[in-house]
């Protein structure tokens, strides 16, 4: 298909798909933004609610939990394993589980292969939690998720006493688990920090005989620890001086089925706060965002850059243990650039690309270091932001595993390029609030991957 800014136009609220159904989206400059988008219920949390909820026998309940493609996916991966899994409830984009499960160990073995769709996620853990039932499995996804490195899961759970075979030297999906229903312990340091990889390592640590172990250079987002301790599991956590951050896990253990309440997610809130504070005349309320200390990277970093955010802590329904969540509210604010670590995007790293548009948006240069990983995402993210940005008339430049954005140019509407991806997609729509003209967002339905109501909500803010 091939398709020109001048072949689409707004309508008279700016926002509007193109004749083709969902082929792209036209965004105009809103003249402000209000209210209080609905939000979907974190990601990561929804899809280890399902995962936790399989391992454990009997009955799970996950409210509020977010309904993207990828943890529909989930969804069905755990159902081909053998759990009953009831959608008993939608609201606000949000669904409600009830699933059933017969536990780890009486696990079904599918007899079909295992579609992990788009879901970088689903496919590591579900490797992890595979590597310790008897059970045979092919684990295989979508054309993106046949390009993304496998190898990082496969080497320490083969370790552990898992078989796996898959294309390129056992790299690529499609990928064949047969794993085992006792493991060996591992005592293993992540070569890129990874939650995913931590993940499913800990998920196999489960049906281990001794004490699992996994150190990364920095803590990357804890929610697998903190649900499994919800549900019974002994798990220890050590934060060196250096921030080097060591998981320990004893096995074999059980989970226990328990009940849970998902946040909102902080990865799809980061849209609304880098949309009102680059506007000039906004204010948007976010509510029950997880502010987990390993997720809110986003809220801080913006921060910095001189955006005003004001927080409202609020009771976490999960206990201890549970996501701290906050009320956000944001206004127009004046950024300007800043200097971002490498360990500032291990811990934003689904925040990049929006973060991009931020300093695009901010006074000054910003430089964010080390972003190579985000090479191995649904896109290639650094090469489509850098272009998606550019075509929008920012200053970019990539400079190896580093990209430096001169801030301080109006933007002016463009085509851009989502390769197909979920946070692309939502960047490039958001550019469109404050971009010159037309902004052409070409095949947006990506964002159903994690925020299926995006562009609705987008509507309602500017109204
Ligand atoms: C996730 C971990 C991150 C993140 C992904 C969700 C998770 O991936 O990018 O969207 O839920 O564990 P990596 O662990 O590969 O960095």
């Amino acid at each position: 298909m091939t398709t020109h800014a001048d072949s689409w136009s707004a309508d008279e609220h700016g926002l509007r798909t193109g004749a083709r159904g969902d082929d792209a989206l036209v965004v105009r400059p809103a003249a402000r933004l209000r209210g209080r988008p609905a939000l979907p219920g974190d990601k990561s949390i929804s899809h280890r609610a399902l995962l936790l909820a399989l391992l454990a026998q009997g009955e799970s309940r996950i409210s509020a939990a977010g309904d993207g493609e990828d943890v529909r996916s989930t969804a069905g991966v755990v159902a081909a394993l053998g759990a009953v899994v009831e959608r008993i409830a939608e609201h606000a984009g949000r669904v409600d589980y009830r699933v059933v499960s017969p536990g780890g160990g009486a696990l079904v073995e599918p007899d079909r292969i295992l579609d992990c769709g788009n879901s970088g996620t689903t496919t590591r853990l579900v490797a992890g939690l595979l590597a310790g039932q008897p059970l045979f499995a092919i684990l295989d996804g979508d054309a993106s998720l046949r390009r993304r490195p496998m190898g990082r899961v496969v080497t320490p759970l083969r370790a552990m006493g898992a078989a796996f075979a898959g294309r390129r030297g056992d790299t690529l999906l499609p990928l064949a688990v047969t794993g085992r229903d006792r493991l060996s312990p591992i005592d293993y340091t992540t070569p890129v920090p990874s939650a995913q990889v931590k993940s499913a390592i800990l998920l196999a640590g489960l049906a281990a005989d001794g004490e699992t172990r996994v150190t990364e250079a920095v803590a990357t987002r804890d929610h697998t620890e903190r649900m499994l301790r919800a549900r019974g599991v002994r798990v220890h956590e050590e934060l060196a001086a250096d921030g080097t951050h060591t998981v320990r896990l004893d096995g074999p253990a059980t989970v226990a089925a328990v009940d849970e309440t998902v946040a909102s997610d902080p990865s799809g809130a980061a849209f609304w706060l880098v949309a009102a504070a680059i506007h000039p005349d906004a204010e948007l309320h976010l509510d029950g965002v997880s502010t987990n200390p390993t997720r809110r990277a986003i809220i801080d970093i913006l921060r910095r850059m001189g955006a005003e955010i004001e927080e409202h802590d609020r009771p976490s329904p999960g206990g201890a243990d549970g996501e701290p969540l906050a009320d956000l509210v944001v206004r127009s604010s004046t950024l300007r650039g800043i200097d971002i670590s490498a360990a500032d995007v291990a811990a934003a790293i689904d925040e990049i690309p929006v973060l991009c548009l931020a300093a695009a948006a901010a006074t000054g240069s910003t430089r964010i270091r080390g972003i190579g990983e985000l090479r191995h995402k649904e896109s290639d993210r650094v090469a489509g932001i850098a272009d998606g940005l550019t075509a929008l008339g920012a200053q970019v430049r990539v400079e190896g595993d580093d990209i430096e954005i001169s801030g301080g140019r109006r933007l002016v509407g463009a085509v851009t390029e989502t390769l197909d991806d979920h946070r692309l997609a939502m960047t490039f729509a958001v550019a469109g609030l404050i971009a010159e003209g037309e902004t052409v967002v070409l095949r947006p339905g990506s964002a159903a991957i994690s925020y299926p109501g995006f562009f609705r909500e987008l509507q309602g803010v500017r109204a």
